[in-house]
């Protein structure tokens, strides 16, 4: 994520900025910064922590400037990693929100040329591109500059010798807030409403100039272009939730996107981590909550595509476990990087002798003091207690090391894994279509809102999607659920079955779907309603009283978009029985005791 502002006009520009910034700061806060133009050059000030850290010095009163609150992604939390970044010559500076993924070659060539660098940030690339590129138009420059980068990126560039300010955009949001004798441009416009509710949001491979008298955008093709202007109704609360009425519907939006940023730059290699220095003949997950049901489904993928034993383990119960003789790879997940018992359980893994890797969603946090390795899922600040899209990107990482495990195994030979690949490339687009899906979805909740108890129930790898969908229901709808795998059912919960205990049946055409079709009839024979989520089949639709067909995929991909049918079914019934679901009662987004 990121969140970056930019202002020209006549007010206060440090003003504007910083206030711009405060609202940005569910996008991240790891540090701040702003930069001012002034006649002796760009005046900085940036610093690790939050925006109310940046020092209260007096700044050059001048007419244009940016800021930058950073969600770490490339490099640490570090006063040095903080935006905004200046070009050699202190005439430049650049703020970024995006993945550079080719800055490593490109810094490489820009430190050969005499560049100074002084961070470890992809972003830093892009100000000494600008420099290079730069004869004297800093519009110029940038169309320059973004030819050569790779990835996404949101840019606000700001020079010495002008008012102006420039802007580009790829995958990363970007929004110009229009005034009179002022303009603004930021990531989002819960920056913009104190200011102006008159807004144009910027497209893909857009590029803008700003001055204080007008707005020009040119689009890819570099054609100047109009951008509509719309007229923004929220009140600035509804804005920073992007108008979505809770955090938690808008990150369950945000998945495509977190998709998106996770795979990328890691479809052709996955280099967050030296594999071959590692023993993966065996491999234990250990996790909380969703992060471990994360890690139950991420069994059956590690053993279908790398064929490699997994066993998962609660964090909070891995202690009481016996070491075994062999010291399996330990993969701890946790989307905050702080729950107590999963760092008990890192410094447990290591004291057993296992290599550890934690896969975390938060730069720096504590369990990546305590680990070997670290692998950043890319999904921006979760803020809803209830994780949604954290999860989502637990799984895509652990399909992305799967697929380059089974390669080195030499178990997926090089079409199978591009298959692989190919299919997550499609799966945000598969999820957006399940988000458009919200209503159908959203009708089958009037039977939950007015349940006591709900079953879910999956096979295979769809079993611990089960067990994350009655989870989800348990915790922000305050219904009782319990997840099981269905051949289980009969073995004890049948007792419970009634009218009135509705059961949600995961059925995937993998080698499960039989058995699955029969465990649904002997549920519809005790005449519990059956709601299907799964692949479209004729049958299921005659056994049961609802049924939601997902996308097609393979069944290996089915968790995520599976997965993202459970959230919204757990969201709508607690928004029908009014729960405040950003913030269930007794729950934490950071779980510190253990
Ligand atoms: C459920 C939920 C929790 C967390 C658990 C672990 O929606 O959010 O079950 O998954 O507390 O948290 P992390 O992943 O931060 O270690």
């Amino acid at each position: 994520m990121c969140g970056i502002v930019g202002y020209t006009g006549t007010k206060d520009v440090r003003e504007v900025i910083l206030k711009g910034l405060k609202r940005l700061e569910y996008r991240g806060y790891d540090s701040a910064g702003i930069a001012v133009r002034t006649d002796e050059g760009i005046y900085i000030q940036k610093k690790k922590g939050r925006i109310d850290d940046l020092s209260r010095e007096e700044v050059p009163k001048r007419s244009a400037g940016i800021g930058h609150t950073r969600w770490a992604t490339h490099g640490k939390p570090s006063d040095e990693n903080a935006h905004p970044f200046l070009d050699c010559s202190n005439e430049l500076s650049i703020v970024h929100n995006g993945i550079i993924d080719n800055f490593n070659a490109i810094k490489d060539e820009l430190v050969e040329k005499g560049h100074e660098f002084s961070s470890e940030t992809d972003s830093e690339v892009i100000v000494h591109l600008l420099e290079e590129n730069y004869e004297g138009d800093l519009l110029t420059a940038l169309k320059k500059t973004i030819r050569r980068i790779q990835g996404s990126y949101a840019v606000v560039a700001v020079q010495k010798d002008s008012d102006e300010l420039v802007v580009a955009r790829n995958q990363s949001p970007l929004v110009i807030g229009v005034g009179s004798q002022e303009h603004f441009v930021a990531s989002d416009v819960p920056a913009l409403l104190d200011h102006t509710k008159d807004v144009k949001y910027l497209q893909d491979g857009d590029i803008a100039r700003l001055s204080k008298e007008k707005v020009e955008i040119w689009d890819e093709k570099e054609d100047l272009v109009e951008r509509e202007t719309k007229n923004i109704k929220w009140d600035v609360e509804d804005a920073e939730k992007s108008g979505y009425e809770h955090f938690m519907l808008k990150e369950i939006y945000e998945q495509p996107q977190a998709i998106h940023e996770s795979i990328l730059g890691r479809l052709t290699s996955f280099e967050d981590i030296d594999l071959s220095k590692y023993d993966f003949q065996e491999v234990q997950f250990i996790a909380c909550g969703t992060s471990a049901h994360a890690g139950y489904v991420g069994r059956y993928i590690f053993e279908k595509l790398a064929e490699i034993p997994c066993t998962v383990e609660v964090s909070s119960e891995y202690r009481y476990t016996s070491p075994s003789d062999s010291t399996p790879f330990t993969i701890l997940f946790s989307q905050s990087g702080e729950t107590l018992d999963t760092i008990a359980a890192a410094r447990e893994a290591k004291r057993r002798g296992c290599n550890t890797l934690a896969v975390t969603n938060v730069m720096d946090s504590s369990i990546t003091r305590e680990v070997d390795e670290v692998v950043y899922t890319q999904a921006g600040p979760e803020i809803g207690v209830a994780a949604t899209k954290t999860f989502t990107t637990q799984v895509i990482i652990i399909y992305l090391l799967a697929i380059e495990l089974g390669l080195r195994k030499g178990v997926l030979n090089k079409n199978k894994a591009e298959r692989y690949k190919d299919e997550l490339r499609r799966l945000p687009r598969k999820v957006e279509r399940i988000l458009d899906d919200k209503d159908k979805i959203e009708a089958m909740t009037e039977r939950l809102a007015k349940a006591r108890d709900v079953f879910f129930v999956g096979r295979n790898i769809n079993y611990p999607v089960a067990l994350e969908g009655a989870l989800k229901l348990k915790e922000i709808a305050y219904v009782h659920a319990a997840g099981y795998p269905a051949g289980e059912m009969k073995h004890g919960p049948f007792a419970l079955l009634t009218k009135d205990t509705p059961v949600i049946a995961l059925a995937i055409k993998d080698h499960t779907f039989e058995k699955m079709l029969g465990n649904i009839g002997e549920i519809a024979a005790r005449d519990s309603p059956v709601m299907v989520i799964g692949d479209e089949d004729k049958e299921v639709k005659k056994l049961s009283d609802y049924a939601y067909f997902i996308p097609e995929t393979l069944p290996i991909f089915s968790p995520l978009l599976v997965n993202v049918v459970l959230q919204l079914i757990a969201y709508f019934t607690a928004y029908r029985l009014g729960q405040d679901i950003d913030k269930p009662r007794n729950l934490a987004k950071s779980v510190t005791v253990e």
